[in-house]
């Protein structure tokens, strides 16, 4: 039998997290991949079960049956069509599923399974795929999985999204208490099979409506109608961390409360490009130990720590303020305006994004992706439907992350805008820059 895989479908079949998903644009190969993967476990372990899932069994038939049947060895494997079983020479069974309402889950109640693979999995829920998750065990020692694959979009994604997405980065394995889990993206071009058949494929996509493009050619997670930074892009915004020059200044940027601490360390290169590198995100601190906590994390030296005026209030009880208790533990916060509005703005042009002096698309502001709360909140942040120049404020949680980064841009234009420094004035350009930006002393 003559196989090939792409490079992602070898990452997929190769992963060991409890908890896999392979998802991203249109044509990835992740259906394909799910097949391979499925036929592989067959063959290696005996007399295992696995079961395949669509939402649909028109879907299932459409798809994953169809594909199956070209693909899996008819000397090896054999499939009935009213069970909708396939049964492989070595015991192995490969049954095709499908839930069509929330209680058919209960179909597969008894039955137990060594590996349970979902396709097209934002179109579950997460109710169903809890429940069919506990249908995972057996009595013999093959490795025990679930294994997804799915676009981006459809009623799911919402919780596809936060349990597989917003963890952390892509590729690397979180830890829960209760497994562990790990996110593959898949790009079209992946797929050079697909792509060597039908060269004029992502041509097709790029006709579709912006939003259905960003989901299916560009397998982006962060689309949803509303979206206020509509701009945000992973592949733009988010990057692996480096060692930050010690030359450079560092910020901190803050919002307080007692159901959020949501702080970020800030680093400003030579061009004035804003790079978050830290995040302290934690409910329920006290400002002693809000104040501690970021002490705790910072072992650099710090310009300035931007913070909303509010937190200059006194209090009636004592009569400090926020601002008092935190000098009082050793930090010293410095007043960000609060213009809604313009500081939206201002972190529109900082996330604008723009060609640099190298070719590469970048942005005025870029997130390390450790900063995870950060990079989960600002795609998701909405319209206030009343002004539609500001963000809502509800859900209430995804605000304090977004808060603090417009503290620290308030007030400060983007250094998207700046020219670069030429031989000549390089000398006098960082001070011009300083002073132009505002984060003069
Ligand atoms: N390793 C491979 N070898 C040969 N053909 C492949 C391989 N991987 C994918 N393909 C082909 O590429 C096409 C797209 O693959 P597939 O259907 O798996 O993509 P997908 O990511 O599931 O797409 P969608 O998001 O639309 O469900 C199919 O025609 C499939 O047969
Ligand atoms: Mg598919």
């Amino acid at each position: 039998m003559d196989l090939t895989v792409s490079r992602k479908q070898l990452e997929f079949i190769q992963a060991t997290s409890g908890e896999v998903l392979f998802g991203g644009a249109a044509g990835g190969g992740k259906s394909y991949g799910q097949l391979l993967d499925a036929m592989l476990y067959a063959l290696k372990y005996p007399n295992s079960k696995q079961l395949i899932l669509r939402r649909t069994f028109p879907d299932l038939e459409r798809s994953l049956i169809l594909v199956s049947l070209s693909l899996f060895p008819r000397d090896l494997y054999q499939y009935n069509s009213s069970t909708h079983r396939g049964r492989w020479s070595n015991g192995s069974i490969i049954e095709f599923g499908y839930c069509d309402s929330e209680k058919d889950v209960y179909r597969y109640q008894g039955a137990e399974y060594d590996t349970i693979r979902f396709d097209e999995l934002t179109h579950f829920s997460e109710d169903m795929y809890i429940y069919l998750i506990s249908r995972l065990r057996g009595a013999n020692d093959y490795p025990k999985q679930i294994k997804s694959s799915t676009n981006p979009g459809g009623v799911g994604h919402m919780w596809v999204k936060s349990r597989f997405i917003d963890i952390g980065p892509a590729g690397e394995e979180y830890r829960s208490p209760n497994g562990t889990r790990m996110f593959i993206p898949s790009k079209v071009q992946d797929n050079k099979f697909l792509l060597e058949k039908d060269p004029g494929y992502i041509k097709r996509l790029e006709n579709l409506s912006e939003k259905d493009k960003k989901a299916l050619l560009y397998g982006d997670w962060d689309i949803f109608d509303g979206q206020y930074f509509s701009e945000f892009d992973r592949a733009v915004h988010v990057m692996k961390p480096f060692q930050i020059p010690s030359g450079w200044k560092r910020y901190r940027a803050l919002d307080y409360g007692l159901d959020m601490l949501a702080c970020y360390w800030i680093a400003v290169d030579t061009y004035g490009r804003a790079y978050v590198y830290k995040e302290l995100y934690q409910s329920n601190l006290i400002i002693s130990a809000a104040a501690q906590a970021i002490s705790r994390m910072t072992d650099e030296s710090v310009y300035q720590t931007m913070a909303p005026p509010d937190l200059w209030n006194r209090r009636q009880d004592t009569g400090k303020s926020v601002f008092d208790l935190f000098r009082e533990n050793g930090i010293y916060l410095t007043k960000a305006s609060n213009d809604r509005v313009q500081g939206w703005y201002n972190l529109h042009e900082w996330l604008k994004p723009f060609t640099d002096e190298l070719g590469e698309r970048i942005a005025g502001l870029r997130i390390f992706d450790n900063c995870v709360n950060l990079i989960r909140c600002l795609p998701m942040i909405q319209y206030d439907s009343k002004n539609p120049n500001d963000c809502a404020t509800e859900p209430h949680e995804i605000t304090h992350a977004c808060d603090a980064i417009r503290y620290f841009v308030a007030g400060r234009p983007s250094p998207a805008v700046a020219s670069l420094p030429t031989e000549d004035d390089e000398i006098s350009y960082e001070e011009q820059l300083t002073s132009f930006m505002g984060f003069g002393r």
